[in-house]
């Protein structure tokens, strides 16, 4: 009898976008005359970049011709893409970390969840709430936590993030041994200086703990004081992972890259004593469970890095940031509080005494506007809802006008 993974059954029937989409279409179903405008799901509406569309056609062109024509190429990405990232991304910035410790894949939502295949059933994970719901939902899904109740999982040291500590996750009092951190952050759009970062980088190197750090908003960093990488900061090599992605950076939702950085410094310990390369193990899982990104989209990434690319992906996010801009205004006008939006595409707003999935539907209903509910996102999110900044500016400035009519 083929049986079920049952810790399956401990999670929500399902994926909290998919729980979104499926109320937007019933939605739309009773009201098919509703324009709706989408401000709940990242997901990016620019068309690619021209530099980046260049590089994807050359790349495309040379699969057509038996002579440039390309099979498998290596699982952790090619390295015309993988010494571009680390110049660029890192060393640029004073970072230190080399090619071979950049693993290209095809997503940093695949990546982050399939990190955790690493480390042992019983370590002790901390996990922000609200927190991007693939970390803990693939620790559900591994076995690492017990059952959902009062709105949480067993066995999960959470760390809430909310007004009074500025959206920044405290230490633990207890002892862990995975910390997951994203900044900026997803969704409360919330940012950590240098001196916070050194605070988790210093706690890890103590306990021996690991970090994994989601950076995949840093393109949204327009303050230069801010680190866009936790390498920026001393003795991260030892204890931090990285991921990042071309989704937001370069609109690559659709069309799929992404890279995780797993520096040799890494280890992960077996016992006291024994200690082996996370480096080592990351590249047998990926080498044994990837075949690559394909190679048009690794020739597209690539393009970001050109001169050309660099402005004009620049220039979207600039986009983005001015579409925040006048979310953050709308809400500011609307006297709610807020978070984010500054140096990020999401706008944390708290809807005071609301539940946020009543304020999702009072958006819908009321002005055809789909939000994330905070709920969605852990306990921390319930009065809270995140407005995306991936838009038009005439669907953002829309949407505005009509939130101003539904809530004034
Ligand atoms: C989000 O809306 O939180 C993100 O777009 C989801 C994702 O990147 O997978």
């Amino acid at each position: 009898m083929i049986r079920a993974n049952d810790n399956y059954s401990k999670l929500k029937a399902s994926y909290l976008f998919s729980d979104i989409a499926k109320r937007v279409d019933e939605y739309q179903l009773k009201n098919p005359e509703a324009q709706i405008i989408r401000l709940g799901i990242g997901d990016v509406t620019r068309a690619l970049a021209p530099a980046v569309i260049k590089g994807f056609h050359e790349g495309v062109d040379e699969m057509a011709r038996d002579a440039t024509f390309r099979g498998y190429g290596p699982e952790q990405g090619y390295d015309f893409l993988r010494d571009q990232i680390a110049k660029n991304d890192f060393q640029d910035r004073g970072a230190d970390i080399s090619a071979d410790e950049i693993f290209v894949s095809d997503g940093a939502k695949c990546d982050t969840g399939n990190f955790q295949e690493l480390f042992a059933k019983d370590i002790t994970m901390a996990i922000p709430d609200p927190v991007y719901p693939a970390y803990l939902d693939t620790n559900v899904m591994a076995g690492r936590t017990g059952e959902f109740e009062g709105g949480r999982y067993g066995g999960i040291v959470y760390m809430d993030c909310l007004k009074e500590n500025n959206f920044l996750p405290k230490l633990p009092d207890e002892k862990v041994d995975l910390i997951y951190l994203c900044f900026p952050n997803n969704p409360t759009g919330s940012t950590a200086t240098k001196e916070e970062l050194k605070v988790w980088v210093d706690y890890a190197r103590e306990n021996k703990a690991l970090i994994l750090f989601d950076a995949a908003y840093e393109s949204f960093i327009r303050d230069e004081a801010l680190p866009k990488t936790i390498y920026e900061i001393e003795g991260a090599r030892q204890v931090a992972v990285e991921f990042r992605s071309f989704s937001k950076t370069a609109g690559f939702t659709g069309t799929r890259c992404a890279f995780t950085i797993v520096p040799k410094d890494c280890m992960i310990f077996n016992s006291k004593e024994d200690k082996v390369s996370l480096h080592a193990m990351w590249n047998r899982r990926h080498s044994t469970k990837f075949n690559g990104v394909s190679y048009p989209v690794q020739k597209a990434a690539q393009a970001v890095y050109s001169e050309e690319g660099k402005a004009q992906v620049r220039d979207q996010i600039a986009y983005y940031l001015n579409n925040a801009d006048i979310i953050r205004k709308t809400v500011e006008f609307l006297g709610f509080d807020y978070v984010g939006g500054k140096n990020s595409p999401y706008i944390w707003i708290d809807g005071k005494d609301r539940d946020s999935w009543d304020f999702f539907d009072l958006l819908l209903s009321r002005a055809s506007v789909v939000c994330t509910p905070g709920a969605g996102f852990g306990r921390c999110g319930k009065q809270y809802i995140r407005i995306s900044a991936f838009n038009s500016l005439e669907n953002v400035t829309e949407a505005m006008d009509r939130l101003k009519g539904a809530l004034q």
